[in-house]
């Protein structure tokens, strides 16, 4: 009875702060629904309009991103069943359920706001005959001046984004999804991330960086108009149209050197404040930086090639949506960070949004001494599947 109440009463919490709940889940008698109701119950709708994991709010505080490569020789017919497998695999899995084949029910049941999240590059379409649905800037990004990418973190035929506020039902998703989708490929890369932990701050806090800078303050708010505009392909092939395009870049920061600098430099590079991440021409989080407020000697407050006076969008069709995650896989065998920005853009348009922003940023932005990019993939995003449907089935027919 007393377990009961708390399920009740954790649900009504948890409702209140709009999430859905796994009412299935919760309701089943065994012992796992029987546990307390926390975090780790909630679940995210996998049918839709739109893949889940992407307007998925707030951002959960896991991540991994698996770039799969296509073994030599699929065809269609491999692609149509690997895509149909994963569809049922990730719908389970985020409802808290085990996939076909597996038995165990605990490490699935309490799935967190888990999400799968799935992309295609430009191997996937060569792959299945269909070269000419690849947008173009998919296939090839343009170099920017200040790149300095490895190989071992760049392109893949097929992106797999998987998300939870909980590490464990993560893992566990990621192995099941990775073992069906063995017989078909192979894993090119692998990179995990985080955000600060759900409930370390009040629900709706932007999350910091690793170099303590509240960031996201500027995002367009999922639900909104300017998100939709952004966020969704509008124009397009139907598979693509209601999907999105992102851009995963791997940011490497300079931690130490970042560490050691001015508190007063490192408010004035980004023109936010580290504290409450307001414009330092004044106001709130949720206010704009005034490129045009000058100090009492008519010196500009906010620095002409400060981070965000250059990253902000000068056309609707610059904006994008930052889903970023931090990385750390250090300290290195010197004792120096190892660790950065797991960068995640989606946006309608690749070709308009990242490329003008990342070439200005690439060009003049002050944040570049302390950052590098060293990894870079890009990945058309499909429309969600609708019940019965699996993910890109309008591409695979
Ligand atoms: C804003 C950090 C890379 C695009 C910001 C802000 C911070 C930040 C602290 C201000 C708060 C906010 O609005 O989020 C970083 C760090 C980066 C990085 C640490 C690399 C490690 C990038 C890249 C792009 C980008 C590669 C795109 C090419 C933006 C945009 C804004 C922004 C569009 C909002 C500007 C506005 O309209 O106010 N970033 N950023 N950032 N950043 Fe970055």
């Amino acid at each position: 009875l007393k377990r009961r109440a708390l399920l009740v009463g954790g649900a009504a919490v948890l409702a209140g702060g709009g999430a859905a709940l796994g009412a299935g889940l919760a309701a089943r008698d065994d012992p796992v629904a029987a546990a307390p109701a926390s975090f780790g119950a909630e679940t995210v709708p996998f049918h839709g309009d739109h893949q889940p994991g992407i307007e998925t709010h707030p951002v959960q505080a896991h991540a991994a991103f698996v770039a799969l490569d296509l073994r030599p020789g699929s065809g269609t017919a491999d692609v149509r069943r690997l895509l149909r497998l994963l569809t049922d695999d990730a719908e389970r899995l985020m409802a808290g359920r085990v996939p076909l084949g597996a038995a165990d029910p605990e490490l699935p049941a309490r799935p967190a706001r888990l999400t799968v999240t799935v992309g295609f590059g430009p191997g996937l379409f060569d792959a299945i005959g269909r070269p000419d649905q690849c947008p173009p800037i998919i296939r090839q990004l343009p170099e920017f001046r200040t790149d300095r990418l490895d190989p071992r973190w760049c392109g893949g035929d097929l992106l797999l984004q998987v998300c939870s506020d909980d590490a464990v039902p993560l893992s566990y998703a990621l192995r099941r999804l990775v073992r069906d989708a063995r017989s078909v490929t192979t894993v090119r890369w692998t990179q995990r991330g985080f955000n600060p932990a759900r409930g370390a701050e009040p629900e709706g806090t932007t999350p910091r960086n690793l170099m303590g800078q509240r960031d996201g303050s500027a995002n367009p708010v999922p639900g909104t108009p300017e998100f939709e505009q952004a966020v969704w392909v509008r124009e397009g092939p139907d598979w693509l149209v209601g999907g999105s395009m992102l851009v995963l870049r791997r940011i490497r920061m300079e931690l130490e050197t970042w560490d050691d600098f001015g508190r007063a430099g490192k408010e004035m590079v980004v023109a936010r404040t580290l504290d409450t991440g307001a414009p330092v021409t004044g106001g709130l989080e949720t206010d704009d930086v005034d490129p045009r407020m000058v100090d009492g000697r008519g010196i500009p407050i906010a620095a002409a090639r400060s981070h965000v006076l250059q990253a902000t969008a000068r056309t609707e069709g610059e904006k994008m949506f930052r889903r970023g995650y931090s990385f750390d896989d250090g300290p290195t065998t010197d004792g120096l960070p190892d660790a950065g920005l797991l960068f995640a853009a989606y946006q309608a348009d690749i070709a308009t949004a990242f490329v003008p922003v990342q070439t200005r940023l690439a060009e003049s932005d002050l944040l570049n001494e302390w950052i590098t990019h060293i990894g870079s993939a890009t990945f058309a995003v499909p429309r969600g599947a609708r019940p019965g449907e699996f993910i890109g089935q309008g591409l695979l027919g």
